[in-house]
């Protein structure tokens, strides 16, 4: 059994002669090669990572000098490689060298196994609160554009280990830093295991993640969605929204104009008679393959979460119109903006959270 180590490289000459030593030391008695993948680093890691090559025979150097990004650069080194199973981790020691050997007894059990850093165990060394809110704000963007990944606590991890069957015959087309994600949305596999790792703190060179890398994984997320026809499914939400404000009007009119009810009264059964009217839409056409079992709990998670929309819309009104002056037609179009926003997001994570994949822990 071989072992392929991919490492994307940009500008880490200071890390990669101490991450080469530490390899070799950890896997010693290991069948693996090593192979870097460079953007043609200003810095010149490529000619660094070339000399290390001359006295170190498990290390292959790709350098590319047309493009620039992680993810894709992970993927020429997996076209690069011929071991059995592929390790993927950053050149500047933030992943633990030894982990491998924990990771390596793991895969026999798995298919994926991810060096972690939310389960028990894991942590990060040293990230301001800012930091930390920005990696959990991220992780639950891709659990509701990517729903397959909701089983993983760390998808967004860049040290993993998978088995080469994974991404045989799949169409991995990631941009920017989460190659773990497209793997995890597209791969074959049963189950995935996580190993609890420590995230240090990088001691040397600077860390790559900008704005640009940021809003590359947006586009990669609703890239992915497309793909999965998890967007279809935020269309299909938002039409049945829309269907709901008719059956709301229709039954006020109904029971106002027609049988006589006080307005106000009638509004109360209207706007249950358009929350059920979109529960049922929704878990017979927006969510049809992700219903449990008990469908009145659903309904009941469906109610609690429409709850809020009423005070939520008021007070976003209120508050745009009233302190920040904006036109009030534009205020209640963005009230309604933001209750659809959680109604989906809630409901996607909650009322219909059951998912076909097998992913275990
Ligand atoms: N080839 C190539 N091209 N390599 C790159 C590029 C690029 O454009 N950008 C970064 N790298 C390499 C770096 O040299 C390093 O080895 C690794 O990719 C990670 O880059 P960092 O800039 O250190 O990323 P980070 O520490 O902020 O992010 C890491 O942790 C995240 C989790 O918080 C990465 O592992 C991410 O994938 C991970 O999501
Ligand atoms: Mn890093």
């Amino acid at each position: 059994m071989k072992l392929s180590i991919i490492v994307p490289t940009y500008n880490e000459r200071e890390n990669l002669p101490i991450l080469v030593k530490e390899l070799k030391n950890n896997l010693d008695d290991i069948d693996f090669e090593l192979i870097i993948v460079d953007d043609n680093s200003p810095d010149g890691t490529w000619k660094i990572a070339e000399e290390l090559a001359h006295d170190y025979k498990f290390l292959k150097v790709i350098r590319r000098e047309n493009e620039r990004d992680l993810a894709t650069a992970v993927l020429e080194g997996f076209k690069n490689s011929n071991g059995d199973i592929l390790v993927v981790m950053d050149a500047d020691l933030q992943h633990p060298p030894e982990k491998i050997l924990d990771m390596l007894k793991k895969i026999n059990g798995a298919d994926i196994v991810i060096g972690s850093r939310y389960i028990e165990g894991g942590e990060i060394e040293d990230w301001s609160i800012i930091r930390r809110i920005y990696s959990k704000f991220a992780k639950i963007l891709a659990y509701i554009f990517v729903p397959k990944c909701r089983k993983v606590k760390d998808p967004l991890s860049g040290f993993f280990m998978l088995k080469r069957e994974v991404i045989e015959n799949t169409n991995l087309n990631p941009i920017g830093y989460k190659i773990l994600l497209e793997i995890l949305a597209k791969g074959n596999y049963r189950k995935v295991l996580e190993e609890p790792i420590k995230f240090c703190n990088r001691k040397r060179g600077k860390s790559s993640l900008n704005i640009g890398v940021q809003s590359k994984y947006i586009k990669h997320l609703l890239k992915l969605s497309w793909e999965l026809k998890e967007f279809h499914r935020i269309i299909k939400f938002g039409i049945v929204g829309l269907s709901g404000i008719f059956v709301n009007l229709f039954v006020l009119w109904f029971l106002t104009s027609f049988i006589g009810i006080y307005y106000l009264y009638s509004a109360i059964f209207s706007i249950e008679a358009s929350i059920i009217s979109n529960f049922l839409l929704n878990d017979l056409w927006t969510f049809r393959d992700r219903r449990d079992r008990n469908w009145i709990r659903r309904l009941i998670k469906f109610n609690i979460i429409s709850l809020p929309a009423f005070p939520m819309q008021i007070s976003v009104m209120g508050i745009l119109k009233e302190i920040f002056g904006v036109y009030y037609l534009m205020a209640a179009f963005i009230g309604i903006i933001i209750v659809f926003i959680w109604n989906f997001v809630a409901n996607t994570l909650w009322t219909w959270k059951k998912i076909e994949c097998s992913a275990t822990q």
